[in-house]
């Protein structure tokens, strides 16, 4: 039984709250992160075992700072919140579309990660992974968020540098 903590953002939904189902299953502590409180409340019901619901928005420098607050160590920080826009070809996009993409999955993992960073330095074992599709580069080559993609492993790269054990992209 794993007893690690872990924080999955973007889990009231989709490959988030499979991802935290597994772990609560693998016994860990799971914080389901959800911008939306009832989404949030009725995702860590349905996943069961130690799941907490956790608000949490990715674009929100208040809502990442008050999520941080109540983590005091974290093992295992799941960066999976995102979107993909609209399904325009990129011709018919607006820029404040792409605004926002960025601001959810390029500037989101950034400012969540390092308010978490201090939680996971406390743990001995941390890890940190990219949204699904970050680190693997022919998923890359096949996306149309191919540039914010490179942008997120970029940064993990980064985070590899400054605090070597608590970046590990999946
Ligand atoms: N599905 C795929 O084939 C695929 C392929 C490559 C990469 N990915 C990436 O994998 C991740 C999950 O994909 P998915 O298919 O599970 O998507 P999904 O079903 O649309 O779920 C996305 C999750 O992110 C949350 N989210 C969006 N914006 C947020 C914000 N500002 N703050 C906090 N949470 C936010 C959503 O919350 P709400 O319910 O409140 O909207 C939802 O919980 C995404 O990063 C996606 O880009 C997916």
């Amino acid at each position: 039984m794993d007893t690690s903590i872990a924080l999955v953002t973007g889990a009231n939904k989709g490959i988030g709250i499979q991802i935290a189902r597994q772990l609560a299953g693998a016994g860990l502590t799971v914080y389901v992160g959800s911008r939306d409180a009832a989404r949030g409340e009725r995702a860590a019901e349905e996943i069961g075992g130690d799941a907490r619901p956790l608000v949490l928005d990715v674009t929100d420098a208040a809502s990442i700072a008050g999520a941080a607050r109540q983590v005091d160590t974290l093992d295992v920080l799941i960066n999976n919140a995102g979107i993909s826009g609209d399904g325009k070809t990129p011709d018919r996009e607006d820029a404040g579309t792409f605004r926002y993409i960025y601001e959810t999955n390029v500037f989101g993992v950034v400012a969540v990660t390092n308010a978490f960073l201090p939680a996971l330095r406390r743990s001995a074992h941390p890890r940190t992974t990219g949204p699904p599709g970050s680190s693997s580069p022919g998923t890359e080559r096949r996306s149309r968020g191919k540039k914010r993609r490179s942008d997120v492993r970029a940064y993990t790269e980064a985070i590899r540098r400054l605090c070597p054990a608590a970046a590990n992209a999946a």
